[in-house]
């Protein structure tokens, strides 16, 4: 989704925003564009499509000189992705520029009250109205001007602002949609996000909602909506700038699947000590938790599905009801939640539209939530009662992957942990070495399908692919199916495999290719049954299932391995070879992996 970088300093502002933009690529963009200002004014440079053509258009930043500026990369939503339409949009008067992320909500009214004032519009974006706005309530003060304008704004709106009567400075907004400062030596920075923050400082100030700041190269100042100063703490960001680049392999994808055993493992290690688990972050007391009478997951996407393969253990151990429910469908589903429930909010950005009405929702309501997110600092993170943090690390490519495993990862350590709280473990033992073997699980499933690659070659033509498994297998296919579509574009499905024969299994015919999960012994049987079903309609089956397996040989065409897992913990070690798969097949099909088409990493607005 769009992406905001802003700079002022004493060094050539453009190429530090075209670089500042290039992190944010991964979040999804269709056009970019920057403002520079020096003393003669505010120069604009847009363009359609990648950052790529910016670069090009202004020889890297070289022909628009001056040391304060603006960037953006814009994510469609009101007006098609052409130039006019990109931002920065600029004042009739020419002396503000005006970059947004999130959807202005009144911008309608707002903008039949500002051509009946006489301002021009050049574009069909919401965000026009903004700077007109600015003009309108400027008389000689912008951080006033900038209030006002605020207040006539509904809906969400990170907001970078500079004035040419004001060289040296960036003024920034936030309300619902990310923006955090970067304090650097002699310069200051803002960004959407820390990705584009790490080159030049590790400082971070994270604004909150509806605060305000004004930034030269020397100074930070943050203020309120009536214009008091507010007290702010810089954090230090841990992650590294390697971290957030290729280190070698092809695409981020590629290296972030790679990434998982570490990923995993500072996720479950950590917190497990002598035999136990410990969430020192979680001061849930006994009365709370033994008061729990349901658990509801909300998400979206692959967090959602993350929320679907955790499921399982947590109801099997706790002896809780769990429902999991999709974030943009709970927000308006009038949900039987009370303060009984515990809500447990799923998402790797922390900043999700849907995921934090749906919060607030459930909050309303009287839930506990507990968030289980990656970004520190985000704003699920600062909503929740309780957050656990995935250790997984910045994650760039849009599909998620490690992002997904330290989720179900951290569902599974809280099923233990809360069940052992309850009482309620048993015979199962603590179940913390069965946790801690995930990470080499997670190895070996990459070390053990050296096949893909070719596999990827015979079934990449494909015109859809079926995905099907029983429990926690099909909350796999689930996911396994989304990675395909998303990365590949090839259309795909994932069934229970019971349900194929109400209805599904008639479009399986000759040489349709179907991915069967086969990895819990319990019921591999009656999975079994459903391949035999798909096979003796000429079906091409895929299996899935772990290592030394012979029953499925006669069944399957090809076989993608696991080892040995408790298939109450399975998922994290599944999904492995299947978003191997998927990445290998886009790859056939020449795609785009990191920045899949029309799909943005952070979904900020509804
Ligand atoms: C987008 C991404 C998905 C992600 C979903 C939820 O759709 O493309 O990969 O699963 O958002 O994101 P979150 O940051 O809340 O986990």
């Amino acid at each position: 989704m769009c992406g905001i970088v802003g700079y002022t300093g004493s060094q050539q502002a453009a190429p530090i925003l075209l670089d500042g933009l290039k992190k944010l690529e991964y979040r999804g963009y269709d056009s970019a564009g920057i403002a520079v200002m020096d003393d003669r004014g505010i120069s604009v440079s847009k363009v359609r499509g990648r950052i790529a053509n910016l670069c090009e258009k202004t020889d890297s930043g070289r022909s628009v000189p001056g040391v304060t500026g603006i960037g953006h990369t814009r994510w469609a939503t009101h007006g098609a992705p052409t130039e006019e339409n990109a931002h920065p949009h600029i004042s009739n008067d020419g002396r503000f520029a005006v970059v947004h992320n999130g959807i202005i909500e009144n911008y309608i009214p707002l903008r039949e009250e500002l051509t009946a004032d006489g301002y021009c519009f050049e574009s069909e974006t919401d965000t026009e109205v903004i700077v007109h706005l600015i003009e309108k309530y400027y008389s000689g003060d912008v951080r006033q001007a900038l209030i006002k304008t605020a207040n006539r704004l509904r809906g969400s709106y990170a907001l970078g602002v500079i004035c040419a009567g004001e060289p040296g400075k960036i003024y920034a907004v936030r309300e619902a949609s990310p923006l955090i400062l970067g304090a650097g030596s002699g310069e200051n920075f803002f960004a959407s996000d820390v990705t584009a923050l790490v080159a030049h400082t590790r400082n971070v100030i994270y604004l909150e909602d509806g605060e305000f700041a004004e930034l030269t190269c020397d100074s930070v100042n943050v203020f309120d909506c009536l214009g008091h100063a507010v007290e702010k703490k810089a954090s230090r960001v841990m992650w590294d700038v390697q971290a957030a680049e290729k280190g070698g392999y092809e695409h981020f994808m590629l290296k972030e699947i790679m990434e998982q055993p570490g990923a995993v493992k500072a996720t479950i290690a950590p917190r497990i000590k002598d035999g136990r688990i410990r969430f020192d972050e979680l001061d849930i007391s006994d009365e709370e938790l033994a008061g729990i009478n349901k658990i509801m997951i909300t998400a979206c996407g692959s967090a959602y599905y993350a929320g679907c393969a955790g499921r399982s253990a947590i109801e099997r151990l706790c002896r809780i009801p769990v429902e999991v429910q999709l974030a943009s469908e709970l927000r308006y589903s009038d949900p039987l939640i009370d303060g009984h429930t515990l809500l447990i909010v799923i998402s790797q950005s922390g900043e999700t539209a849907d995921t934090i009405a749906a919060l607030k929702e459930c909050r309303s309501r009287g839930a506990k939530v507990l968030a289980v997110v990656n970004v520190v600092g985000s704003s699920v993170a600062k909503l929740a009662d309780y957050t656990v943090y995935t250790w997984a690390g910045p994650e760039i490519a849009v599909a998620t992957t490690k992002g997904y495993t330290t989720q179900a990862a951290v569902l599974y350590m809280l099923a233990v942990y809360f069940a052992e709280r309850l009482g309620r473990l048993g015979e199962s033992g603590g179940l913390t070495e069965e946790l801690l073997s995930l990470p080499r699980l997670v190895q070996q499933a990459i070390d053990m399908n050296p096949a893909i690659p070719s596999l990827a070659k015979k079934y990449h033509a494909s015109s859809s692919v079926f995905f099907i498994g029983r429990n926690t297998d099909y909350a796999v296919a689930l996911e396994g199916a989304l990675k395909m579509k998303e990365i590949s574009y090839l259309h795909a499905e994932a069934y229970a495999a019971g349900e194929l024969k109400h209805g599904t299994i008639a479009l399986i015919d000759e040489h349709q290719p179907v991915v069967a999960l086969c990895c819990n012994p319990s019921i591999m049987e009656k999975t079994m049954s459903n391949i035999i079903e798909v096979k003796s309609r000429g079906a091409e089956v895929l299996a899935l299932t772990f290592q030394g397996n012979q029953k499925i040989l006669p069944a399957a065409d090809d076989l993608l391995f696991i080892p040995e897992v408790d298939p109450l913990f399975s998922a994290v070690v599944e999904i492995v070879p299947l978003q191997l798969l998927a990445y290998y097949v886009a790859k056939e099909n020449g795609c785009d992996i990191d920045k899949p088409k029309n799909l943005a990493k952070s979904v900020t607005v509804e």
